[in-house]
């Protein structure tokens, strides 16, 4: 899979990219993964991104003749990406919208900063997204967290190619309780099945567990 993000920050990306499983599927050839500065698509010699709001009011809004030089140049060399605009207006992202990307061959991402994107670009993208009911300085953090959930996905990235399966809201649910040594901690010991060696009962306990959890914590996933 090949990402390409646009950002006015790029070098907010390195510390994310850089460590770990997201390094690693790098390293690995599963994807790639490009940043680009949106000033580099700035159209006049000054490098211009945005500009006052039409109409007034507080803040800068991103050029749409900048965006869409970037969004053209970038489809030239990623074809069959899908570009998604980080936006707090875009659908609220979820578990089935990070499966549903890593299935695409390229995604190109597109994060603004200040107030926000002069509106004629939508046109120009598939999807748009928030990460949630809260407004950030950017969607640098927001891409950040789309490439993080998507790549983790592609197949062969997590060491053991189970381990997504297991994650909470893969299956509609919250996980399971997980534990490791020591057996006791301050008077409370592992439940005594995981260490039965029964797979097949434990399997059946882990399941009966999300299950729970979700009902007590998550109640709207189980609707
Ligand atoms: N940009 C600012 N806030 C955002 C959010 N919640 N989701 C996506 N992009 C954003």
């Amino acid at each position: 899979m090949q990402i390409d993000i646009v950002t006015l920050f790029p070098e907010m990306f390195a510390s994310i990219f850089t460590q770990s499983i997201i390094k690693r599927a790098q390293d690995s050839g599963a994807v790639e993964i490009k940043i680009y500065n949106l000033r580099d698509f700035a159209i006049d010699k000054h490098k211009i991104v945005d500009d006052r709001p039409y109409g007034g009011g507080p803040g800068m809004v991103l050029k749409v003749d900048v965006l869409h030089q970037a969004l053209e140049k970038l489809k030239e060399q990623n074809p069959q990406a899908a570009i998604i605009l980080l936006t707090p207006q875009g659908e609220k992202y979820t578990q089935q919208h990070a499966k549903q990307l890593a299935t695409k061959e390229g995604l190109i991402l597109v994060a603004g900063h200040y107030e926000g994107f002069d509106d004629r670009i939508r046109k120009y993208v598939d999807q748009e997204i928030s990460i949630g009911d809260y407004v950030l300085t950017g969607g640098e953090i927001p891409a950040m967290t789309i490439v993080d959930s998507v790549v983790r996905l592609i197949p062969g990235v997590l060491g053991d190619d189970n381990s997504a399966s297991t994650d909470s809201f893969s299956s509609g649910m919250l996980g399971y309780p997980q534990y490791t040594r020591p057996e006791k901690f301050k008077e409370e010991k592992v439940p005594a099945i995981l260490l039965s060696g029964n797979h097949a009962k434990i399997n059946k306990w882990r399941q009966e567990q999300a299950k729970k959890r979700t009902k007590q914590r998550r109640p709207d996933l189980l609707s």
